[in-house]
């Protein structure tokens, strides 16, 4: 059997379905509001550039935007463990709402959440 990367099973069409889905909750979830910009289609557009290479697609995001360093461009911006369970809380139902299950789900939830993770670099506001 030949082997492919995950890109090839997810494929363009539907990753920008989960993207557009993902960043319209993004836009609605109060703790992730006050970060983003009000006008999200170039985030969305940067993200597709992104996941496309994270899943082993072309390099899109290096071609165009350079060598990813996401966590250090992710310094502007406090990312606390409550942000990061949102974003991954708004990506989960973002995959529902595109029908994304199986092998396939699992294993790429799996690594946002690791790699959410490693973007907080802030602790929780306090009470
Ligand atoms: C950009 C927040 C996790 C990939 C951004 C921006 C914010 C943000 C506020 C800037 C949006 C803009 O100005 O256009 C967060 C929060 C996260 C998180 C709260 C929670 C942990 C992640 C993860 C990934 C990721 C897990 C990748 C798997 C990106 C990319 C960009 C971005 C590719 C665009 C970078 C650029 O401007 O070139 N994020 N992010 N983020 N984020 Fe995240």
């Amino acid at each position: 059997r030949k082997y492919t990367v995950p890109y090839e099973d997810i494929g363009a069409e539907k990753l920008s379905e989960l993207m557009n889905a993902f960043y319209s909750r993004v836009a609605k979830h109060p703790l992730l509001i006050p970060i983003f910009p009000e006008d999200l289609s170039e985030t969305i557009r940067k993200q597709i550039q992104f996941q496309t290479q994270y899943l082993g697609g072309p390099n899109l995001y290096t071609e165009e935007h350079g060598h990813p360093m996401m966590r250090a461009r992710h310094m502007h911006f406090k990312i606390t463990p409550d942000r990061a369970q949102a974003w991954l809380e708004c990506m989960a139902e973002a995959m529902d709402e595109v029908g994304l299950d199986g092998k396939f789900r699992e294993v790429y939830f799996k690594r946002l959440v690791m790699t959410a993770h490693h973007m907080v670099n802030a602790p929780n506001d306090e009470e």
